[in-house]
């Protein structure tokens, strides 16, 4: 790491530290259970979001360089390997990447910031992708 990148704001402290992270969280899982568009997304969840709204919004304050929530409850996130229960193609990965557009659209992120954020969060999603189409 440069001394530059040690000086450059995270991501997480851009965003607005926790507070925009749950805000993020909650709207995103909420136009999940909303939107027709994301239904195939929503059946793979569990009939009530709590529990993944809270798994989410712990993991992101972390791979967004803020405090790692998720770590210090669940140790290594071994994300792909957790996803291996669900079957995801493109279908999925483009529901959750469009859902997660939408969020950041509705909640009027800075669009450089949303713009950076939506390529991290793809490159994320399609690492997942564990069955063809
Ligand atoms: C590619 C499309 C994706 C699909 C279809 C998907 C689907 C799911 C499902 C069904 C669960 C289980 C929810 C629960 O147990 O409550 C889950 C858990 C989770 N997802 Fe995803 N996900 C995707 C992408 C992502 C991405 C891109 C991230 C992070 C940036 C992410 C982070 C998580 C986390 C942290 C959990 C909780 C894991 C655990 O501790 O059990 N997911 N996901």
């Amino acid at each position: 790491m440069s001394a530059e990148d040690a000086q450059a704001p995270s991501a997480f402290a851009l965003i607005g530290g926790e507070r925009a992270v749950r805000e993020l969280v909650d709207r995103f899982y909420d136009l999940m259970d909303l939107e027709p568009d994301y239904a195939g997304l929503r059946a793979l969840h569990p009939p009530t979001l709590d529990g993944s709204r809270d798994k989410l919004y712990w993991y992101l304050c972390g791979w967004l360089g803020g405090p790692q929530h998720y770590i210090e409850r669940f140790g290594h996130p071994r994300l792909r390997a957790r996803h291996l229960p669900f079957a995801i193609g493109i279908a999925e990965r483009d529901q959750w990447i469009m859902c997660m557009h939408q969020a950041m659209r509705e909640l009027s992120m800075d669009e450089s910031l949303a713009d950076r954020l939506a390529a991290a969060f793809f490159n994320t999603a399609d690492w997942m992708r564990n069955k063809g189409g």
